[in-house]
């Protein structure tokens, strides 16, 4: 007794409590959760939730619509949500918060300096993640910067699963290269592998070898694959990174955005985790991973951002960074009322039903589409559905810009609006020639709890709709083109008087139906 007094004391204590405190958060999650067997034998996702509070929304009528696509430069980012009645945009910083996170935002401990929200949002990373130091950043592409700024340097080259789009134009501007080594599935739209976010291990070692280790600042990789469909990577193929990483001494970041999914994903499609909690492989992944960061405005369901690890040598190489670009280490750039949304939101993402949701969604809308022959991204994905326009407008080259006209037909026919995630998202190479992007996509984004099973339908039925007359849509051309990440601001216009054409024979089919 008086020995394990004695052991129980400093270090010793909060060690026991850490791994109680773990176990628990395991414990709590590997409850199985059942699922809902339908008498008339449909196969329908079920909602964990209630809606309780509500945003009214309008369509408005056709007419408007094509006047509103033209007003923006037939770009989907420069519409007013005023004339969009499903905003399908993206799932960044649009998720539904829950009461819980909501009414902590009202507690918050406004500070400069030392607000004990940041204390509680330390925490939730080092019970979520595993991580112990934490620096606080605005937003997920606040992260990227500071990543570059710190690793990245002129002739580094920088392989990973596959690119985001601020991610690249970050390691660009400090000089770095970046280098995708998805595997041949990945650019597949259809197809049954589960994992096609996995990085080719083969290709991934041989880049290390020739561009040589001292060359490579870090590996990245990205939970659930953004601009290929959100598709996730497996477990075991994050264990053979490491394993690769580990022989040429190089360290992983993560970019864990999109991490709940990913981990959803590994659940219900990698056997050997399949009695294994959400927080049990989320910890994983971090465990495996030497920095991760994250957009809060995607993994917790709120805004902001944060970069963590439990390198103190890392941490101080970054941190220097945060008070000048962002703001003080407590708080880094974003409101503290969202820093105590985030951390709620953090637990939260270790519920199944809560990170499970827009894939189940996402997963049900892909099937409907797929039976109507719809070219979708296949399997579904976390973020959204993903349309191949390189397929439903096979007519249209890919230098007039086949996705970015879905996205403009769609929102016209439909007054849903998606996002262009193709040439347009691409950049022009140095002769100022487009650099043609891989998939051609119209990306469809389900935020979290935001729309209901009715609206999906609606979705379904005007995309059927739009693919029987897709023959009436035509391409665009740029008229005003930023720089850099030009599918922001861009203005382009239609090549041919096709909107009119497309809203004719919309009003000839639906009369005066909205
Ligand atoms: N990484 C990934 C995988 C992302 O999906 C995003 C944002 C970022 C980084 C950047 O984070 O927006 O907070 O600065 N994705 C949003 C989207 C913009 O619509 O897919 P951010």
């Amino acid at each position: 007794m008086q020995f394990l007094e004695y052991r129980l004391t400093g270090k010793t204590v909060s060690f026991f409590f850490k791994i109680l405190n773990q176990l628990s958060i395991i414990m709590e999650n590997t409850q199985k959760k059942g699922t809902v067997k339908f008498f008339n034998g449909k196969q329908i996702p079920l909602e964990m939730h209630k809606v309780r509070i509500v945003q009214s929304l309008k369509l408005v009528p056709v007419d408007r619509r094509l006047e509103a696509v033209k007003e923006a430069g037939f770009n989907s980012f420069l519409l007013g949500t005023k004339d969009i009645y499903l905003d399908m945009l993206t799932d960044s910083g649009t998720n539904a918060m829950s009461d819980q996170q909501i009414s902590k935002m009202f507690v918050a401990d406004d500070a400069y300096a030392g607000s004990q929200s940041f204390v509680k949002f330390q925490k939730s990373i080092a019970d979520v993640f595993g991580k112990d130091m934490i620096l606080p950043v605005h937003q997920g592409r606040a992260a990227e910067n500071i990543i570059s700024q710190t690793f990245v340097k002129k002739g580094s080259v920088i392989p990973m699963n596959y690119h985001f789009t601020t991610t690249l134009a970050h390691i660009q501007l400090n000089g770095g290269k970046v280098v995708e080594l998805y595997t041949p599935e990945a650019m597949k739209i259809k197809s049954n592998h589960p994992f096609k976010g996995n990085i080719d291990i083969k290709r991934l070692e041989e880049l290390i070898i020739s561009a040589g280790p001292e060359n490579v600042p870090f590996i990245r990789m990205e939970a659930s694959t953004n601009l290929i469909g959100g598709q996730p990577y497996s477990m075991e193929n994050y264990k053979n990174v490491r394993k690769v990483a580990d022989k040429y001494n190089l360290i992983i970041v993560l970019d864990a955005s999109l991490i709940g999914e990913n981990a959803y994903f590994i659940k219900l499609r990698e056997a050997e985790y399949k009695d294994k909690s959400i927080g049990y492989i989320i910890k994983e992944m971090c465990s495996l991973s030497d920095i991760v960061y994250f957009s809060a405005r995607k993994v917790t369901s709120s805004r902001g951002g944060g970069i963590c690890t439990n390198s103190k040598d890392l941490f101080n190489k970054m941190k220097d960074l945060v008070p000048l670009y962002e703001g003080f280490l407590t708080y880094g750039g974003i409101s503290i009322r969202e820093i105590e949304a985030m951390t709620v939101g953090l637990y939260e993402t270790l519920d199944e039903d809560v990170v499970g949701q827009s894939p189940s969604f996402i997963n049900y809308a892909v099937i409907e589409l797929d039976k109507l022959g719809i070219p979708v991204i296949m399997p579904g994905g976390a973020l959204g559905c993903h349309v191949d326009a390189k397929q439903f407008l096979s007519h249209i080259p890919q230098e007039e810009y086949p996705a970015g006209a879905l996205v403009a037909a769609f929102y016209i026919i439909s007054g849903i609006r998606g996002m262009e995630r193709g040439t347009i998202s691409s950049i022009r190479d140095e002769n100022g020639n487009d650099i043609l992007a891989d998939l051609e996509l119209m990306r469809l984004a389900f935020p979290r709890r935001v729309f209901t099973l009715s609206q999906v339908e609606y979705l379904i039925d005007r995309l059927n709709w739009l693919y029987h007359n897709r023959e009436l849509v035509g391409g665009l051309k740029f008229v005003e083109e930023p720089p850099v990440l030009r599918f922001f601001m861009g203005r382009l216009d239609a090549v041919s008087p096709w909107p009119e054409k497309l809203v004719a024979k919309f009003k000839a089919d639906f009369g005066d139906s909205l």
